[in-house]
């Protein structure tokens, strides 16, 4: 199926665009009598009665919080756009992270305006993408129109759902303009074209630029760009910063997220028949359709990697062959509809038991994630997880003639690194790499605090053309991870329903195991 694109087309008199639909860049014919007809006949499907959603009061509460960093100034969050997939479809739309936590919003091409009151505090409102007109035909004959995506929440509805004021969207860039010198700080990377707006301020002299009127020259105007630049990263860092602590309601969407990801590894189990008769691939949609039913999607590309694949961190092309004898490391998570993720990692043998030398590898594995989780406490430092694990991973390796000890040159100099590759972890939330832009004081060289979620996830990786390596070991890759929370007392393995000994594994491929139902 082929959509119409749409142009709107002014005629002068002030009145509501026209919409002339266009297929393949050629207009296409529409009488009148059919954009007559396509006027009329429908019942009112207007004023729903909805409820507030569930999260209302919290983002309400992110929302004051926010407001509190930055008085008097004007804050943009835009949910994100439509991108191009191929021609004239797209990707499915995902909103932007920051918009999530702030309004609990799903819908695409809206923004939050955070407007400072005279009194102090701001007057948030969500600009919205309205209901489509029926009176111009935009409702099918513009491509976005609902009659082709779906209906959309009116304005009001909205506003009673997500417990904000509404307005149009495409009133925004107008009603920024109506303010220009309010200062103004916009989360970059979601919307070029509100982006270009607010620079359209700037430049003029408002919204924290230069003085109107002034002449700037080439460097002051570079100044400028850079002093704004800062601005908007000042206000993506206090938002991460923001998120590093989960409220309860985030708790309970990160469990949720996890259980069904309890549930998709179960299905990927299941399905291992399927998948030796076909490929990786089998396991990623097997999983997907889990992600999809109980979901809004995966939180990240699946990585399912069969054999010496698992030594590649970031296999996702998942094309090759599921054979007996080997490896399966099945790194996913479910996304939920609100949009928080898991990330959980078991590498399973594929015929149902660990050879001798495969055990040695995941028992090692396993150790240094014990002792990485048993790092996760409130006031320890969050390098303590990585730094525990990795120790044990040295000492291992150590053991096993790889590396020369002693084990204090061996962490300091980085020496398993050949072998571990990457970090032990990292928070975890509506981004699967959350908070990436907070303060490092509070997050990489802060403390733990109670309500921080974090994977520990340690792993072995022996590449197949290692020659540092005994042969017995090349091709294999091991990684364990799970999503931990950190609380008053110490920590909460949010994945601890899904086996992780090597025993346990077994005994779940033997069919001894089954996920808790939804
Ligand atoms: N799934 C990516 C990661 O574990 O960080
Ligand atoms: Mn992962
Ligand atoms: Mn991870």
């Amino acid at each position: 199926m082929t959509e119409h694109q749409a142009e709107t087309d002014h005629d002068g008199t002030g009145e509501a665009p026209v919409f002339r639909p266009r297929k393949n860049g050629q207009a296409q014919a529409v009488s009148d009598e059919l954009a007559a007809w396509m006027r009329t006949g429908w019942a009112d499907t207007e004023m729903r009665d909805l409820g507030p959603i569930e999260q209302a009061p919290y983002t309400a509460k992110r929302r004051a919080a926010l407001s509190g960093r930055f008085p008097g100034e004007r804050l943009v969050i835009p949910a994100g756009t439509l991108k191009t997939r191929s021609n004239d479809t797209e990707y499915p739309f995902r909103p932007a992270s920051d918009y999530v936590y702030l309004s609990g919003d799903a819908a695409d091409g809206g923004c939050l305006v955070f407007d400072p009151r005279p009194g102090g505090g701001h007057l948030v409102t969500a600009y919205l993408r309205p209901r489509s007109n029926r009176g111009n035909g935009e409702f099918w004959l513009d491509g976005h129109g609902e009659l082709w995506t779906g209906r959309r929440d009116s304005l009001t509805e909205a506003g009673a759902l997500l417990g904000l004021a509404t307005d149009d969207v495409r009133r925004l860039p107008e009603v920024l303009g109506e303010a220009p010198d309010v200062p103004t700080r916009i989360v970059r990377g979601h919307d070029p074209v509100l982006e270009e707006v607010v620079a359209g301020l700037r430049a003029r002299g408002g919204a924290a630029g230069p003085e109107a009127g002034t002449e700037t020259d080439t460097a002051d105007a570079a100044d400028d760009a850079h002093a704004a630049a800062r601005r908007d990263e000042d206000l993506a860092i206090a938002l991460h910063d923001q998120r590093l602590v989960k409220d309860e309601w985030e708790v309970a969407q990160l469990q949720q997220a996890v259980d069904s990801t309890v549930r998709g590894f179960g299905d990927v189990v299941a399905a291992l028949p399927q998948a030796r008769a076909t490929s990786e691939r089998y396991i990623e949609g097997t999983f997907f359709l889990r992600a999809r039913v109980e979901g809004n999607d995966v939180g990240y590309g699946t990585i399912a990697a069969s054999g010496p694949n698992a030594t590649t961190l970031h296999w996702m092309r998942n094309d090759g062959p599921v054979r007996e004898g080997e490896l399966l490391l099945l790194d996913a998570g479910v996304e939920t509809r609100t949009f928080y993720t898991a990330d959980v990692t078991r590498t399973l043998p594929i015929s149902g038991t660990f050879t001798g030398v495969q055990r040695r590898v995941y028992d090692l594995v396993y150790a240094a994630q014990e002792a990485g989780i048993a790092a996760v406490a409130p006031g320890r430092p969050f390098t303590a997880y990585h730094e525990a694990a990795q120790r044990v991973l040295a000492e291992g390796l150590i053991e096993w003639g790889l590396l020369d000890g002693p084990v204090d040159r061996v962490v300091e100099l980085g020496l398993q690194r050949r072998y571990t590759l990457h970090g032990t972890g990292h928070m975890l939330g509506l981004d699967v790499h959350d908070c990436a832009v907070s303060r490092t004081e509070l997050h990489l060289y802060g403390d733990l605090l109670p309500g921080m979620v974090l994977t520990v996830e340690p792993g072995l990786y022996f590449q197949p053309d290692d020659l540092t390596v005994p042969e017995e070991l090349r091709g294999i890759g091991v990684r364990i991870e799970d999503d931990v929370l950190v609380t008053a007392e110490g920590n909460r393995v949010l994945s601890a329903a899904l086996p992780r000994t090597a025993d346990a594994i077994e005994a779940w491929l033997a069919g001894g195991w089954t996920p808790p139902a939804a």
